[in-house]
């Protein structure tokens, strides 16, 4: 057989060495896990709803690119994914993130200044890099590359970064830079149109909460709009105690700041939904009513264990029989669209009750029955709505 013709390749460009690629992957590493350290410190702190639901999604993305960025370092560095620690030019930037006040100082210099200089470096990289040789890193940064920028249009910020190549910077192996933690939240920012007041909505009944045959299922428009309304803010409360769980505990492997951040993004894509739902099938809006934030200081008042006992193992745990008998009944009532909503709420918390059982577990040395029995011992603190009355 004679052999096909196939077309001659361009020559070979060679890119960076593998220490320089290394290099430049450890100054990514450093930029996205700060932003995912503070952005989930900032998110709570937000007041604009929109703002909030963006800061979700990202916060999901950047992590996920820190995963992958280790990744590649530990295949350029084999057997270490150790990045070193940042030289001084990028730590003055890191320090600038560190250094707001504000949420807006904070958005101003994450996507005015830290997220610009990620994609101007990876940029360069991708033009550098030899895409034969070196193929992953070609195809992680193209994914990356593309997501920051969609940030930036995102939550659009005049681009203020200096016109340096992060990327080129000195990496300090032999040392480490710890993350600071911002002080313990007071309460959660809203935006200024929403009433925040002890109670929260009066409207909104115990029956509506309670598992068994005690709950009430909201079937009529006036009672489905206090429901869905107080149900996104209850999402948000989420969102945050997530994000929250994530900025504060630094120590914690980096699978866990993953779930968290994957948890807060499908707690804001929730108080989307309800959003949407209010606006379109319930003639209401965000902001019709009171909110409280009673429940979040209870829970946020516990230590990281508690919070995933009471939280994640419970509340959770418990809201899935509600959202799964709720889905039932609106069924049964000809509301197929208010019924699939539940369905989902449903299918996205199992991942959610795990992440209790998981990082519990873990923080209790591995050992599942003593997370169980932490459970048991907490749940002997909650009214019968399952908030807490001893804090
Ligand atoms: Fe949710
Ligand atoms: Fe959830």
């Amino acid at each position: 057989m004679s052999r096909p013709e196939r077309p001659r390749p361009a020559p070979l460009k060679g890119g960076y060495d593998v220490d320089d690629n290394a290099i430049r992957f450890s100054n990514y590493f450093h930029v996205l896990r700060e932003l995912v350290h503070l952005t989930s410190g900032w998110l709570a702190l937000v007041p604009a709803f929109d703002d909030k639901l963006r800061l979700g999604e990202h916060l999901h993305d950047d992590a996920r690119a820190v995963t992958k960025v280790r990744r590649r370092l530990y295949e350029l560095r084999h057997p270490s994914d150790y990045p070193g620690a940042p030289g001084p030019e990028l730590s003055a930037l890191l320090e600038r993130l560190n250094a707001a006040q504000s949420p807006s100082q904070y958005l101003d210099v994450a996507y005015g200044e830290a997220k610009p200089a990620l994609a101007r470096a990876m940029a360069i990289h991708l033009d550098a890099l030899d895409p034969v040789i070196d193929e992953p890193s070609l195809r992680l940064l193209e994914q990356v590359l593309e997501r920051q920028r969609r940030h930036r249009l995102e939550l659009g910020r005049d681009d203020r970064c200096a016109p340096i190549d992060i990327g080129g910077l000195e990496i300090r192996l032999r040392e480490q830079r710890p993350l600071a933690v911002m002080a313990p939240l007071a309460e959660p920012a809203r935006d200024d149109f929403i009433a925040v007041t002890p109670d929260g909505d009066p409207y909104l009944s115990d029956e509506l909460y309670l598992n068994g045959e005690e709950n009430h299922v909201p079937l009529e428009r006036e009672e489905q709009r206090h429901f869905f309304h107080g149900l996104m803010d209850a999402e948000l409360c989420a969102a945050e105690l997530m994000a929250r769980n994530s900025h504060e505990h630094p120590e914690m492997p980096w699978d866990f700041h993953v779930d968290m951040a994957r948890q807060c993004w499908d707690e804001v894509r929730h108080a989307r939904v309800h959003d949407v739902l209010m606006a379109t099938e319930l003639h209401c809006a965000w902001g019709d009513y009171a909110i409280g934030f009673d429940y979040f200081r209870s829970i946020y008042a516990y230590d990281l264990l508690g919070r995933l006992a009471l939280f994640n193992s419970t509340s959770e745990q418990r809201a899935m029989w509600r959202h799964s008998h709720r889905r039932k009944v609106l069924l049964e009532q000809g509301q197929p669209i208010i019924a699939t909503v539940f369905d989902y709420l449903l299918a996205d918390e199992v991942p959610h009750v795990h992440n209790g059982v998981r990082w519990g577990s873990h923080l209790l040395g591995g050992d599942e029955q003593a997370y169980r029995a932490k459970v048991r011992d907490l749940r002997q603190e909650l009214d019968r709505t399952g908030k807490p009355v001893a804090t």
